[in-house]
């Protein structure tokens, strides 16, 4: 069975202070948590804002637990030279982050991210040693004209041609409906199972069946919360959560974390 994983999104949301005193929160929720032992089975990874990143990797040094994990929201495609406003998937590495969310529905929206770019981070995001975290999901309007499936799979095709995964190297697929994302309703979790299902033959499709295994999760994003998110992870090919709204709330959020340990 592959290792569960929790991500935590934060958006534009808190700023740098806020995003401490969360930090904060969730350590001492995490100290205090019962399931202690238990939440050192899973992933956790939290993906404040750029700003913030510098003062969030006290995470690991608190040693709370081992597994949590510092992510970005999104990088650049290339490792240095005249892009003004860009990071670099290297410094990104460099301030401790582990994982990159790339190609979020709310960068396709509002900043015009193509698949093609989305392709080209994760090519950068893989050489600078980082996690892809690469969120797909299609629109209401697409679902109601029956293209659901045919929008994920043109999506994880896009991303991901033409990308080789060594034996070192991991990503992950986050499967976010886009209609649901932030409106406070889940879709069932037969559904995340379908369309995680047509997301992992796409990946067998396209990579050896050993990478498949070992290398690739795939989890649900949309509207997560402590009392669904157990519901998603008990799906055979549902590796874990990308939840935002609901990461917002130190305890809301090692509750989601330890409702499916
Ligand atoms: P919500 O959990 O607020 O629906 O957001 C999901 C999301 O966009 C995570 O990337």
């Amino acid at each position: 069975m592959k290792r569960k994983i929790i991500i935590a999104n934060w958006k534009m949301r808190p700023n740098l202070r806020e995003s401490q005193n969360l930090v904060k929160g969730v350590l001492k929720y995490l100290k205090k948590s019962k399931k202690k032992k238990k939440l050192s089975k899973l992933d956790i990874v939290v993906c404040p804002s750029f700003t913030s990143l510098s003062a969030v990797p006290q995470m690991s040094k608190f040693k709370v637990l081992r597994n949590v994990f510092l992510g970005a929201q999104d990088c650049f495609w290339e490792e240095k030279g005249e892009f003004t406003g860009e990071i670099s998937p290297a410094w990104l590495k460099e301030v401790g982050c582990k994982y990159v969310i790339l190609g979020h529905s709310e960068r396709r929206r509002y900043l015009s991210e193509t698949d093609e770019m989305v392709h080209k981070k994760i090519k950068a995001s893989l050489n600078a040693g980082l996690i892809p975290i690469i969120c797909v999901g299609e629109t209401l309007d697409q679902r109601r004209r029956g293209l659901k499936e045919y929008v994920i799979l043109e999506q994880v095709s896009q991303a991901l041609s033409g990308v080789s995964i060594d034996k070192k190297q991991k990503i992950i697929i986050a499967y976010e409906p886009v209609w649901v994302i932030g409106s406070g309703h889940a879709i069932g979790p037969e559904e995340a199972e379908y369309m995680n299902k047509i997301i992992l033959q796409r990946t067998i499709d396209l990579f050896p069946l050993d990478v498949v295994k070992n290398n690739i999760r795939v989890v649900y994003g949309g509207s997560v919360d402590h009392d669904n998110v157990k519901s998603f992870v008990d799906q055979d090919t549902v590796d874990g959560a990308l939840v935002g709204g609901a990461s917002l709330k130190a305890k809301e959020f090692i509750k989601i974390c330890e409702a499916i340990c």
